[in-house]
């Protein structure tokens, strides 16, 4: 199949009551490992690139490899940009072909949130691109003192929220419920009785950021609460990364670079299909 928006993703997720993976990537073997793991688990995927992520492998050839690599397969992907700093690098990516941007806001106040927000939003929807919206500040695991990781953690409001979606008409949110981004120092309390009231004041389809080290049962209520969309983005870094370091140990002195590339790319491909079946998505193409 080919290349969707967000909303249909999402659409179908939130009545199939599972939630779409979505998972950063900044080149080719980590783009195959997700696109693999989606088609041998005929699993609905969004492809993610954080602003770092697009500039290391220029939008225009970003967009152009997802749409090669799926353009044969039945499943149905979506290009999306992750953390949108600024209008103007969210809505570079329009020009690039994303068919869903997110716009991150949420270091500013809410108003100047939501005036931006709303901008995003008009020139997107001429487009027919998606867009996601962020409440609370979903920060780094890791910045928090130690033992303290909530700390850097700010809890959304849930009438922050409602406003919020009425004024910008995002189409998807993002919202802080003890999430964050990164290797979580302590099991994460997400705060359900928080996402609850967000779903039943915003009815719109709602994001998990911070993915990684999430435990599958928090991931499946959360999903059963209204959340369609999971984010997930160290786990394979760390994956990959960890691989690479052992199999280069194991092969010193050997160049032949798609030999050394292989098994990381398959131990990302398998930690994808492990966040594929946590999000309930398999089978769901
Ligand atoms: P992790 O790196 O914690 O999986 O978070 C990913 C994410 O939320 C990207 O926006």
């Amino acid at each position: 199949m080919s290349i969707v928006t967000n909303t249909e993703l999402l659409d179908r997720a939130k009545n199939g009551h599972y939630a779409v993976p979505a998972f950063n990537t900044c080149n080719l073997e980590y783009m195959q490992a997700i696109v693999f793991a989606a088609e041998e688990l005929k699993s609905p995927v969004i492809i993610s690139a954080a602003k770092s992520e697009v500039d290391y492998m220029n939008g225009h050839v970003f967009v152009a490899l997802v749409k090669a690599m799926t353009a044969d397969l039945h499943i149905p992907v979506g290009i999306h940009l992750d953390h949108g700093p600024t209008h103007e690098e969210t809505v570079r990516c329009l020009h690039y072909g994303f068919k869903s941007v997110m716009y991150d806001g949420s270091s500013h106040s809410l108003e100047e949130n939501i005036a931006v927000t709303r901008e995003v939003v008009k020139v997107a929807h001429a487009c027919g691109v998606h867009v996601e919206g962020e409440v609370g500040v979903i920060g780094q695991a890791a910045n928090g003192p130690e033992g303290k990781q909530n700390d850097m953690i700010g809890i959304a409001d849930p009438k922050e929220c409602e406003a919020f979606v009425k004024e910008t008409g995002i189409d998807s949110l993002a919202a802080a419920i003890g999430n964050a981004h990164g290797i979580y120092k302590k099991k994460p309390e997400l705060r359900f009785d928080i996402l609850e009231e967000i779903e039943r004041r915003t009815n719109i389809p709602l994001v998990l950021h911070g993915g990684t080290g999430i435990p599958e049962e928090d991931l499946r209520k959360a999903i059963t609460m209204g959340v369609c969309k999971i984010n997930f983005s160290t786990v394979m870094r760390k994956g990959c990364l960890e691989t690479l370091v052992d199999t280069l140990n194991k092969n010193v002195g050997d160049w032949d670079l798609m030999k050394q590339m292989t098994p990381a790319r398959e131990k990302m491909k398998e930690i994808a299909k492990q966040h594929i079946i946590m999000c309930m998505s398999d089978h769901k193409a």
